[in-house]
């Protein structure tokens, strides 16, 4: 089948790309990216190099050239993952994560109904819910845990949610909808905080936690929420929401301080610093429903992917030092700029 993976420069984007071009041959992807900060195309290179995969520059907002794009190449399925992520940005701008979070589902619908794409999926976020309290470990998000939103990015990304069921519900365009805890693994952009805090301590330089370092977040080793995608996209069925999480609760210190152990570095490079503003306190996800129905289950524990991603950054240090230069900004030109 032809895929259109939106956002695919990105962290997860880029994972799934090779997910899916490693484990299914006869599939074809089409990445539509508009390479913002948090995209880079060297994520790509390996991909660029295979001849059923496609790069295309652009914007999910863009009507004109989203149509285009799905007359010319008639998608099957398309896996958006284009997005604003970053909480903290989110809160010092709000007007990018409203237009592409959610003017760019809008688009990216209409153009699904429009060219009768067989299935569209939103990568969603377990941000939607809210935040659960400390002294309840008992609790967990489940598909039924009310929508209940914090900072600009979780409400943009909730409503983005909300629209697709409508979509699914008013015009019967096949959806699905995926809500994962907190990744981790290659390719992770160094402004989030486990690769900043790998960066960083490579370096030696203090390392930023926010308030008092308690807050409790689930972590997922990138491939298996990848696998997940996957796997609710060709075997989930229409309409219905999965959350993907894989039990792996840790505070903000107690990950900081395993990278610091794994990389022999001292405790005394923390540096507590002011909170996040309106900071969620614990993520907990409940993956009963895609263990149950689709048979998933994550495969790597914290304390391997841990290990796995430190190694990775120890030897992609040119990417993460070419984006922390600006460089990787350079690389579509570099590329691309004798073509067009
Ligand atoms: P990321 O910030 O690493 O990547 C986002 C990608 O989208 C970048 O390549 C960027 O260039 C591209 N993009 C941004 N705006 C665009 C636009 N208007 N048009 C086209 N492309 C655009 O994000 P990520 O961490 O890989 O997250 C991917 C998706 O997964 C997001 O929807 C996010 O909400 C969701 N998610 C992330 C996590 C996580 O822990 N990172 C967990 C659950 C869900
Ligand atoms: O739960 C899924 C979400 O996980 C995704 O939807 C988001 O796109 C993704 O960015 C992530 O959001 P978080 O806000 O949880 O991730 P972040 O890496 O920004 O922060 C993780 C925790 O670490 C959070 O409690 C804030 C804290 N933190 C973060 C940074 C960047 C620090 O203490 N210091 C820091 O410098």
């Amino acid at each position: 089948m032809k895929i259109l993976v939106t956002g695919g420069a990105g962290f997860i984007g880029s994972n799934f790309i090779y997910h899916v071009l490693e484990n299914h041959q006869n599939d074809e992807v089409v990445c539509l990216d508009a390479l913002t900060y948090a995209g880079s195309l060297s994520t790509l290179q390996k991909a660029l190099e295979v001849e059923r995969f496609r790069f295309v520059k652009g914007d999910i907002t863009d009507m004109e050239l989203v149509d285009k794009l799905f007359r010319e190449e008639k998608f099957d399925v398309v896996v958006n993952f284009a997005a604003e992520s970053h909480v903290d940005r989110s809160i010092l701008n709000p007007d990018v994560f409203l237009k592409t979070n959610i003017l760019g589902t809008q688009v990216l619908m209409d153009a699904s109904r429009k060219y009768d794409v067989k299935r569209y999926h939103q990568v969603s976020t377990d941000e939607v819910y809210g935040d659960l309290p400390l002294d309840r470990p008992d609790l967990f998000f489940t598909e039924e845990t009310p929508i209940h939103t914090s900072s600009p990015y979780s409400a943009s990304k909730a409503a983005a949610d909300l629209l697709v069921q409508a979509y699914h519900r008013t015009y019967g365009l096949p959806v699905t909808i995926s809500r994962c805890s907190n990744n981790y693994g290659p390719y992770h952009f160094p402004e989030k905080l486990i690769p900043l805090i790998i960066s960083k301590a490579l370096r030696d330089e203090k390392l930023p936690v926010y308030g008092t370092g308690e807050n409790v977040r689930d972590w997922l080793y990138v491939e298996d929420h990848c696998e997940a995608i996957d796997l609710i996209i060709r075997k989930g069925k229409v309409g219905e929401v999965y959350n993907i999480g894989g039990h792996n609760e840790k505070t903000n210190l107690e990950v900081v301080k395993t990278i610091l152990k794994e990389l022999d570095k001292p405790e005394s490079l923390i540096e507590f610093v002011k909170d996040r503003a309106g900071h969620d306190m614990r993520y907990a996800i409940d993956p009963a429903k895609i263990s149950r129905e689709l048979s998933w289950e994550p495969h790597t524990t914290f304390e391997e992917g841990i290990k796995i991603t430190i190694k990775w950054y120890l030897d992609h240090k040119y990417w993460w030092e070419n984006i922390l230069s600006g460089e990787y900004q350079k690389d579509y030109e570099r590329l691309y700029g004798d073509k067009y």
